[in-house]
């Protein structure tokens, strides 16, 4: 019999591909920068799976390339690059890799967070480019992160472990989520509030919801505008959350004091994007997950998902269980 053909669509860690062999026929992206469409065409044609990632959409007409394509296993665990809907119409499971990223993307949250309040990038250039004359009371004075009131937008598994990771620091915590979470209550003082209180409560905000049609463009001007004038935004989940050009006025205008970010509204962002430009602004290319750790475990966990599917079981971090019979 004839192995299962699987499109491997980015150059995925060895723990993941070692699972691989000898279960499917695999081919493998590794090239640099994304596969383009026409390759991802050609490469599709009679696969039973494709590991997917960020650098390229999976929509309705690629999953039509194979009749066969039983699971598109996604290398991250924000799946907005996948049309959902489309693949569940056609049968087609979805597979992301939660937990194994949790530690590391709440691990960067804080160290944007600890960056951007501290003006640790800022410093690095200044002493680099030789301005360093003396030792100064004012000498790149930021903000005292212990101690401050941080405001957590969506409490899931990443938002719960940059709870207890802001609880360790001594910091209040609220939070506004979908649903309330009692262990996080219970075990780091966190406080359920609105949207509005958080807002204007917080000399932190960090995001931590999915992207989706609910959270799209779901921070604006008016919530900037609400935002304390002292206040940094950090931003580790995806950039489309946020309305850029609002968010480029507020750090500019100085509306806030300050902003941290690993994600964007378009990635790779252009060098003559004038966010690039700004002082208060510290900025990280799309790196949260990235620890040996971490992507290894996404790796394993885009291998065994893809497995399981293409055996006939129940992949264990399947996203859309509708399309399951
Ligand atoms: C990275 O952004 C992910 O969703 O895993
Ligand atoms: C991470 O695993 C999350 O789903 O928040």
């Amino acid at each position: 019999m004839s192995l299962p053909k699987v499109y491997v669509g980015l150059p995925i860690q060895e723990a993941g591909l070692e699972l691989l062999r000898g279960k499917v026929e695999f081919k493998i992206w590794k090239e640099d920068g994304p596969p383009s469409r026409e390759v991802l065409f050609k490469e599709l044609e009679g696969a039973d799976g494709l590991i997917s990632g960020l650098p390229f959409r999976v929509d309705g007409e690629l999953m039509d390339v194979s009749p066969k394509l039983k699971v598109v296993s996604n290398y991250a665990v924000g799946y907005d690059n996948i049309d959902v809907p489309a693949a569940t119409k056609r049968g087609i499971l979805i597979t992301n890799t939660p937990d194994v990223l949790t530690a590391a993307t709440a691990d960067l949250a804080l160290l944007l967070i600890l960056a951007t309040a501290r003006r640790a990038f800022e410093a690095n250039e200044f002493m680099r480019s030789g301005k360093w004359k003396t030792w100064g009371p004012d000498l790149l004075v930021g903000m005292e992160v212990s101690g401050s009131t941080i405001g957590i937008i969506g409490m899931g598994k990443i938002g719960g472990a940059v709870a207890r990771r802001a609880f360790g620091f001594g910091m209040k915590i609220i939070y506004y989520s979908e649903e309330r979470r009692l262990d996080i209550e219970e075990s780091c003082g966190a406080k359920f509030v609105s949207m509005e209180e958080l807002l204007k409560e917080s000399d932190i905000v960090t995001l931590h919801c999915l992207l989706n049609e609910q959270t799209r463009n779901m921070f604006g001007e008016a919530q900037f505008q609400m935002m304390k004038k002292t206040a940094i935004f950090i931003n580790t989940a995806r950039g489309a959350i946020v309305d850029q050009k609002a968010l480029y006025k507020a750090c500019s205008e100085k509306w806030i004091w300050a902003a941290g970010l690993d994600v964007y509204e378009a990635e790779p962002v252009p060098l003559d994007d004038p966010i690039l430009k700004l002082t208060n602004v510290t900025t990280l290319p799309h790196i949260a997950s990235a620890s040996n750790v971490s992507r290894n475990g996404m790796a394993r966990k885009a291998a065994i998902n893809l497995l399981e599917a293409l055996q006939g079981n129940r992949p264990p971090d399947l996203v859309n269980p509708e399309a399951w019979k």
